[in-house]
């Protein structure tokens, strides 16, 4: 088989990805010009030159500037759209996808613009695309606990449309522990939750451990380096716990795409998914993430069909929806 027109028409769900990650440099001047914003950069390969990434802290010195073009219900509607199609060509037929609401509640865009764009894209995916699509509120780790705790309560109205919440930025000294009491309120209105552990130092396996011991949550973003304590592996199979690996992502920010490791948990039995992050930043969709993870890794048609089938059981779709998929 060709394995990459195999990755493509495989099935998947689609479980980490950034909708402020999918700005592609067409839409963001077509935004910036709508909103009458003047950009730094005057070309697609322009913007392109600063995607010079060697660690998380400098991808996100580029992404967080990027979002000033996004102003208004329409131009969140545009964005999740475009990658919406774009999702639809790589094979993704259910998508949970992440928003950073104070990224853009921080600049003055009020949270229900965010949100009711947004979910206009969503329901329209499922109307035309035939893609069920939902959103994961992400709160921002170097923002504060009380800040994330007031974005909650924000959110309270729109639950019908929010199936989880998530924690992403920067992860230096913004230890899981650090939103135990937004996480445990955020469980009891009755969200889903998981979180971001992908710093490639010590200390991750620590933050790994939170997250599993302390907080429970539902998936684990990245979460690779769990692989260096086979305890807590044990933990997250007898669990049946997700993660959400991004290879492609991981080559950009760590400098290596975690093969050895996402290998390690797939064939231990772990549900290990394939994501792809950041797409517009790290340039390769979700498909193309299976087939990068291919050729470094040597899968073969049925590991990449195991990987598509671990993205359904890892959702958060309810068992009734999840059974039309596998
Ligand atoms: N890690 C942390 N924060 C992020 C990421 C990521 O991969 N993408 C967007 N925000
Ligand atoms: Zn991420």
């Amino acid at each position: 088989v060709d394995l990459r027109a195999f990755a493509y028409g495989l099935p998947k769900a689609e479980l980490h990805l950034h909708l402020e990650g999918t700005l592609e440099p067409e839409l963001k001047f077509a935004l910036a010009a709508r909103n009458g914003i003047a950009l730094a950069e005057k070309t697609v390969e322009a913007v392109k030159a600063t995607y010079d990434f060697t660690d998380l802290t400098s991808f996100l010195a580029v992404y967080y500037p990027a979002m000033e073009v996004l102003q208004t219900a329409d131009d969140f509607h545009d964005l999740a759209w475009a990658y919406l199609q774009r999702a639809k060509a790589n094979g993704v037929v259910h998508v949970e996808m992440f928003f950073d609401p104070q990224a853009h509640t921080s600049r003055g865009v009020p949270f229900a613009d965010v949100v009711t764009g947004y979910r206009r894209a969503a329901v329209r995916a499922q109307d035309e695309l035939g893609v069920s699509a939902e959103l994961i509120l992400c709160f921002l780790r170097d923002f504060t606990a009380e800040h994330a705790m007031s974005t909650l309560m924000e959110a309270l109205p729109y639950k019908a449309w929010i199936v989880g919440v998530g924690l992403d930025s920067d992860e230096r000294d913004n230890p899981p522990a650090k939103f135990a009491a937004v996480f445990a309120r955020a469980k009891a209105e009755g969200f889903f939750t998981t979180m971001h552990c992908d710093i490639d130092q010590k200390g991750s396996i620590e933050h790994i451990r939170q997250v599993l011991e302390e907080i429970g949550v539902d998936r684990v973003d990245h979460g690779t380096n769990i692989v260096e304590d086979p305890a807590l592996v044990a933990l997250a199979k007898e669990r049946g716990l997700g993660f959400t690996t991004c290879p492609v992502s991981n080559s950009f920010v760590t400098e290596q795409m975690k093969s050895d490791e996402i290998v390690s948990l797939l064939r231990e039995g772990v549900r290990v998914t394939v994501n792809s992050d950041d797409p517009a930043y790290f340039g390769g969709y979700v498909a193309d993430n299976y087939v990068a993870l291919a050729e470094q890794a040597g899968l073969d048609a049925g590991d990449l069909a195991r990987l598509a089938v671990n993205s359904f059981e890892a959702s958060w779709l309810t068992p009734a929806r999840r059974a039309a998929f596998v």
